[in-house]
């Protein structure tokens, strides 16, 4: 299969919706990250999606929609917290986990009774859900276990002859997935932390838990709340670890176990911030530490460049937890297998 980059114009929109609702699947760019889209309501055409990233069957999909009116038929109910973090954060980088209705196939909430409901503020994802005139299933357009795409070229390198069809929309604004939110319950429970952070959801709801996966891996015989945390991702070949505390000890740190690394043979980079010198050492930059927003834009190019040059060991700089920062460090923290050095 031939794959074709096209950039986001009218006609493109129109072809990529004709593709949607002939059951095919196509790449296609949101704020957060690029996604790999299917008519969510059709089991055949999601069930494609599931072939092309080589993602385990019991792993749910998020559905997307172009307007609020769209989402009744989807679900059974929508509760008053859920209510009241659409009004505050949609059109935005949230998804709210809701009871699905039965028109839902069980290829996209993989055998649960919830479903995952998104309403993007990317243009171009909600005029392609408008022209497909379905709601569009979507996971990121990686290949499992890859750093999810922030670049239509991130989408190409993975699903290359795989798919027929990658919008190019630029680079996301976010750059991490969405944050994930049961607000089924009393308490709203974000899974996956992300652009909507913590802070944000307490200002509008008085009260938020964050999942405790959220920066520990699983252990044997747990319960994954959202499947997706219990794979392995985002991980480069590189063996990568974090290095935390105040920052003039972890650039010591950092600079001596590079050094160390490069004298015994290894290929070493650095993810690090801006503001720090390294002495020269091989380092792909974070941004600002100012601007955790900066990291979060750039953190999934970082391991998908560590890939490329061939590293075998990275060493990354902790962001602070706060605000989009939590969303940070759990993606870095999964591409280290929660590796933390405190220094
Ligand atoms: O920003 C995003 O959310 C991107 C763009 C394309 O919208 N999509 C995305 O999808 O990141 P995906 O499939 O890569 O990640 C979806 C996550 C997974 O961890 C999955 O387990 C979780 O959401 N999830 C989906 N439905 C769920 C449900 N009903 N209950 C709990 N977790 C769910
Ligand atoms: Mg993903």
């Amino acid at each position: 299969m031939q794959t074709e980059v096209l950039p986001v114009s009218e006609a493109s929109l129109a072809r990529a919706a004709e593709r949607i609702r002939n059951g095919e699947i196509v790449g296609f760019p949101t704020e957060t990250v690029y996604g790999l889209g299917a008519n969510a309501l059709c089991a055949q055409a999601v069930l494609r999606i599931f072939e092309a990233k080589g993602r385990p069957a019991d792993n749910p999909l998020i559905v997307h929609v172009s307007s609020v009116e769209e989402i009744p038929p989807l679900v059974r109910g929508i509760p008053q917290a859920a209510r009241k973090l659409m009004e505050a954060f949609w059109p935005g980088p949230m998804t709210l986990i809701l009871p699905k209705a039965d028109c839902i196939p069980n290829a996209v909430s993989a055998g649960l009774d919830t479903v995952g409901i998104r309403l993007p503020s990317c243009e171009a994802a909600r005029a392609l859900i408008r022209a497909a005139g379905c709601p569009i299933a979507a996971p990121s357009a990686n290949r499992s276990g890859r750093p999810s795409p922030t670049t239509a070229q991130h989408v190409l390198e993975d699903m290359d002859g795989r798919i027929p069809l990658i919008l190019d929309g630029g680079p996301c604004q976010v750059g991490l997935e969405s944050s994930v939110i049961d607000a089924t319950g009393e308490v709203p429970v974000i899974l996956r932390p992300g652009g909507i952070t913590p802070e944000m959801v307490q200002a509008v709801l008085g009260g938020v838990r964050v999942d405790e996966h959220v920066m520990s891996p699983l252990h044997e015989g747990e319960v994954a709340r959202s499947p997706g945390m219990k794979y392995k991702h985002y991980a480069p070949k590189a063996h990568t670890v974090i290095y935390a505390g105040e920052s003039g000890r972890v650039v010591s740190a950092i600079c001596a176990r590079y050094d160390e690394a490069v004298r015994a043979g290894e290929r070493v980079a650095i993810l690090g911030f801006d503001e720090h010198d390294f002495g020269g050492r091989t380092c792909i930059s974070l941004g600002s530490e100012a601007h955790p927003e900066q990291a979060a834009a750039r953190l999934f190019a970082a391991l998908r460049e560590l890939d490329e040059r061939g590293e075998t060991l990275a060493l990354c700089e902790a962001v602070d937890t706060a605000g989009i920062g939590l969303a940070v460090m759990n993606r870095m923290g999964r591409a280290a297998a929660f590796d933390i050095v405190r220094v």
